[in-house]
């Protein structure tokens, strides 16, 4: 009888933290195509939380729409739409379209006038949380005293000359400002309520960043690491966007990023593995005589009809033009890619989604982010359903237990 309530007991406990976040980004960018995605056309998702891409930040520390006219007369309104009893939604701050510069002047300036406003927007619009996304802290033009160093930072075992221990010592002493921010944020969200989710590069160390992974642990509600352009676009040959492994060329993948960060100890149940919905294009240098994984390229490859960025494209996009595409998959790097004439096209496929969402299973995670819906078949044109990265999540995470 004991046994059986301890087991049941254990049972529950156990499920509890099995992964069951589905967090759906949408960037209010595609309200302004063409043919606009909006919030609207996103309603069957089914996520457990909605982030809404638009908002970014001033040195001062006051909060700025990022596309003038939609985010906050209609993207926004529209965007609280989604919420019902099983979602939450929240807003990012800061994002690609951010510049780590103003992230360091306006935290390390202006703080309180900054925490003050993501509060009062968050109250205004009727928000469950903030999602801060500084990509990233002490990189990208940011202030080196925005990151943390510590004096055993892998990056540097034992070679850290006495200007580095200086400056480390500098560092602690008055918490880096990344840490700082995160601290004070969260003592304001907790007396109104609110969810606090950090983004996170790929790698815990970029450029010598080091978060602190206590920090991060302690008071974020959730941690999402962007498992997707490890290469950051700098690439001049053919490129996985997200190879689920490592090969020789490419030493990142969705494996070493999750890797790196449990190795910080870093609270798995709250890690949240960021998985990309777009195709990344490239138009190859010579077709004729090299068109696989590392072929020489000359520059970014088809933009989409309606998304208009080269080197990118809308499963929308993709799937319109797809059927005259040959495919071939990489065993190394679990990944596949496709290829006709000159354009060269990776993208996710049904098989390494649910490749990276069982990943996110057997690993303890707390579940995956999606990045994002508007980059997604929104309109069910590949034939599998309308938001299919998210079905698949529903499928894999949902009724895993
Ligand atoms: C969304 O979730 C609700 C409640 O779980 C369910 O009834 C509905 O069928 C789901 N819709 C889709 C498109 O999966
Ligand atoms: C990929 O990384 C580069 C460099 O940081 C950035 O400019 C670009 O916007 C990123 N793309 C996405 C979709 O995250
Ligand atoms: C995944 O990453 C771990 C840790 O770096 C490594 O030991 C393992 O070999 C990797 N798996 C594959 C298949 O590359
Ligand atoms: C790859 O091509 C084959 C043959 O045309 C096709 O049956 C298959 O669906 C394609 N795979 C993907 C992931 O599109």
């Amino acid at each position: 009888m004991m046994k059986a309530v301890l087991f049941l007991i254990f049972t529950l406990c156990c499920c509890q933290s099995f992964a069951q976040n589905i967090v759906c980004y949408y960037d209010g960018r595609a309200g302004t195509y063409a043919t606009p995605v909006l919030p609207e056309a996103l309603q069957s998702a089914n996520c457990t939380h909605y982030t809404y891409i638009g908002i970014g930040l001033t040195s001062k520390g006051d909060l700025r729409e990022l596309n003038p006219n939609f985010d906050l007369k209609t993207g926004l309104p529209s965007f609280l739409q989604l919420r019902s009893p099983t979602s939450k939604l929240l807003v990012l701050l800061g994002g690609i379209y951010e510049s780590s510069a103003t992230f360091s002047t306006a935290v390390g300036a202006s703080l309180d006038s900054l925490i003050n406003n993501i509060a009062l927007f968050l109250t205004r619009h009727n928000l469950d949380g903030v999602d801060v996304d500084w990509r990233y802290p002490g990189s990208r033009g940011g202030k080196p005293n925005d990151k943390v160093i510590t004096g055993t930072s892998s990056e540097h075992p034992g070679r850290l000359g006495l200007s580095a221990l200086r400056q480390n010592a500098v560092n602690r002493e008055s918490k880096a400002n990344f840490q700082k921010f995160l601290i004070r944020l969260r003592a304001r969200l907790n007396m109104m309520n609110k969810l606090l989710a950090i983004s996170v590069s790929p790698n815990p160390a970029p450029s010598g960043v080091a978060y602190d992974a206590t920090t991060l642990s302690l008071y974020a509600d959730m941690i999402n690491v962007y498992a997707f352009n490890f290469t950051e676009g700098t690439e001049t040959v053919t490129t996985n966007l997200a190879p689920m492994y490592s090969n020789s060329a490419n030493p990142i993948s969705v494996n070493s990023s999750i890797s790196s960060w449990l190795s910080t100890k870093v609270r798995k149940n709250k890690l949240n593995l960021v998985v990309a919905t777009y195709a990344r294009s490239y138009t190859l240098a010579n077709a004729a005589s090299k068109s696989g994984l590392g072929a020489p390229t000359r520059g970014q490859g088809l933009a989409g009809t309606n998304s208009k960025q080269p080197g990118y494209l809308s499963q929308d996009e993709f799937c319109a033009i797809k059927s005259g595409y040959g495919n071939t998959s990489d065993a190394t790097t679990q990944t596949t890619f496709f290829a006709r004439d000159s354009s060269w096209v990776s993208s996710e496929t049904a098989d390494s989604l649910v490749q990276k969402y069982s990943y996110v299973i057997d690993s303890g995670l707390a579940g995956v982010g999606i990045y994002t819906l508007d980059w997604d078949d929104t309109s069910d044109g590949c034939g599998a359903g309308q938001f299919p990265a998210v079905q698949l999540a529903r499928d894999y995470l949902l009724s895993s237990y």
